[in-house]
């Protein structure tokens, strides 16, 4: 087994995903570089190991099945168990989300990734975060998926969205129950928001830099063996439900 700690973040080519890779790598981590295009992946790998990181490329898709399995045999295989997970890989489903002309496909699709690709991927890889001593699991929600936000007429809580946001409530629920059910296993489970950050997700609309959306996730993954589980966090601390 390896003597490094080991982390694995999904979508991880690009934007705050990247820039998590990069953050963990720069702790001396070992860090697989989740992506499911390979030209996209491996110039991700690269360039965090042209930065000095201990990255490897995982080709993973969060929507299949097999590559799921196989993303987890991979990492068996490198590292024998895994430290830390970070559900990072998201999508919108596009900006139209009026709830009254809602498009189906768009919400299905948005869900089958936000949502059951992190309970797919966190199912494959909880047989390797139960041999850690530090288990974490940080899930990349959305403050958008706050319920206490989203009505409050006076919060800014970005555009109508039947899909998105939706998909993120969801997220904290599914974030609350693996955190019950694995309150005893010192596998803390966490869902944090990195705020509106300028990449591709928003059209580079956001006001933070993939950094500084990286940092939540970055002191998620490192919480203290006392720390928090089956909470939500921002850089300014609990975000409400
Ligand atoms: N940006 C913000 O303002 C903001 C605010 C709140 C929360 N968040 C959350 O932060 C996380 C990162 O978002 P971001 O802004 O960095 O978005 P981004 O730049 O669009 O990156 C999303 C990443 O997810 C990957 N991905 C999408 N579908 C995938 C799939 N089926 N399998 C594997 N990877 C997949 C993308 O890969 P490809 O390159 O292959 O598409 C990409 O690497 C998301 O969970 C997002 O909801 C972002």
């Amino acid at each position: 087994m390896s003597e490094h700690t080991i982390a694995l973040v999904t979508g991880a080519n690009k934007g705050i995903g990247y820039e998590i890779a990069a953050g963990l790598g720069a702790l001396g981590w070992s860090v697989g570089v989740g992506a499911r295009d390979e030209r996209r992946r491996e110039a991700a790998v690269e360039k965090l190991r042209a930065g000095g990181a201990d990255a490897f490329g995982v080709p993973l898709d969060v929507t299949d099945d097999a590559s799921v399995t196989a993303a987890a045999a991979l990492i068996e295989e490198r590292a024998g168990r895994l430290d830390v997970l970070v559900n990072n890989a998201a999508i919108t489903g596009g900006w139209t989300q009026e709830p009254t002309t809602a498009d189906l496909a768009v919400v299905r699709t948005a869900v089958e990734t936000n949502v059951i690709g992190v309970i797919r991927v966190t199912d494959a890889m909880l047989p390797l975060l139960r041999r850690s001593a530090s288990p974490r699991i940080v899930n990349m929600s959305s403050s958008v998926g706050s319920l206490t936000r989203q009505s409050d007429p006076e919060a800014s809580t970005g555009p109508l969205s039947m899909a998105y946001a939706p998909s993120k409530t969801f997220l904290n629920a599914v974030t609350v129950q693996y955190a019950k059910a694995l309150r005893d296993s010192g596998i803390l489970v966490n869902a944090g928001c990195p705020g509106f950050t300028a990449t591709d997700l928003n059209g580079f609309r956001g006001v933070r830099t993939p950094e500084q959306g990286a940092a939540i996730a970055i002191q998620l993954a490192t919480l203290p063996t006392d720390g928090p589980t089956g909470g939500f966090f921002e850089d300014a601390g609990v975000v409400p439900w």
